[in-house]
């Protein structure tokens, strides 16, 4: 992973979910375009992990492809397990419902993490502090609706970041 250095200090977040193949793939991707957009390449390190560790090295699910390609964003991750070590590492680690929330809290405390642990949805124009629902035993329509409230999200998540 990148190093900070003194003159360009890089802010690191994690996307978490349950199965890091739905909700935290669409998360770090629409927030990296956000971020290549708005110019930030340089500022920010961007990952998802999923709390369950059932889809381990699997691609994200075609649902979370289709309504990502339909947007003109890419998924490029694999599913991996949410570790101690990120919760060292990264410098916001942000949760797309109560449930994942609570996971993660439980792990932060365990290890006295100094990361920031919020809900995606504190960020969102509309419902703010709500879950982002699990789409995957839904249709295609869940997914469209959770890809709306994930980039509503990101944008409000990036306007507050840009200001570390
Ligand atoms: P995600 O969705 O947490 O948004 O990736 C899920 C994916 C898989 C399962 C549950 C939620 N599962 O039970 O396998």
């Amino acid at each position: 992973m990148p190093t900070d250095t003194a003159e360009s200090p890089r802010t690191s977040v994690l996307f978490v979910c349950l199965g890091n193949i739905c909700r935290s793939p669409l998360a770090e991707a629409i927030f990296q375009q956000l971020v290549v957009e708005a110019g930030l390449e340089e500022k920010f390190d961007i990952e998802s992990a999923g709390t369950g560790a059932w889809h381990v090295g699997e691609r994200p699910d075609a649902r979370a492809e289709m309504v990502a390609n339909q947007h003109g964003v890419q998924l490029l991750s694999r599913a991996r397990q949410l570790t101690d070590q990120d919760l060292e590492h990264f410098d916001f680690v942000i949760a797309m419902d109560r449930e994942n929330l609570r996971g993660i809290e439980r792990m932060a405390d365990a290890i006295g993490s100094d990361a920031e642990v919020r809900l995606l949805r504190d960020f969102d124009s509309e419902g703010a502090g709500d879950d982002v629902p699990d789409p995957y035993y839904g249709g295609a329509s869940g997914f469209e609706s959770v890809y709306d409230m994930i980039h509503r999200s990101c944008k409000g998540l990036l306007d507050r970041l840009k200001s570390v």
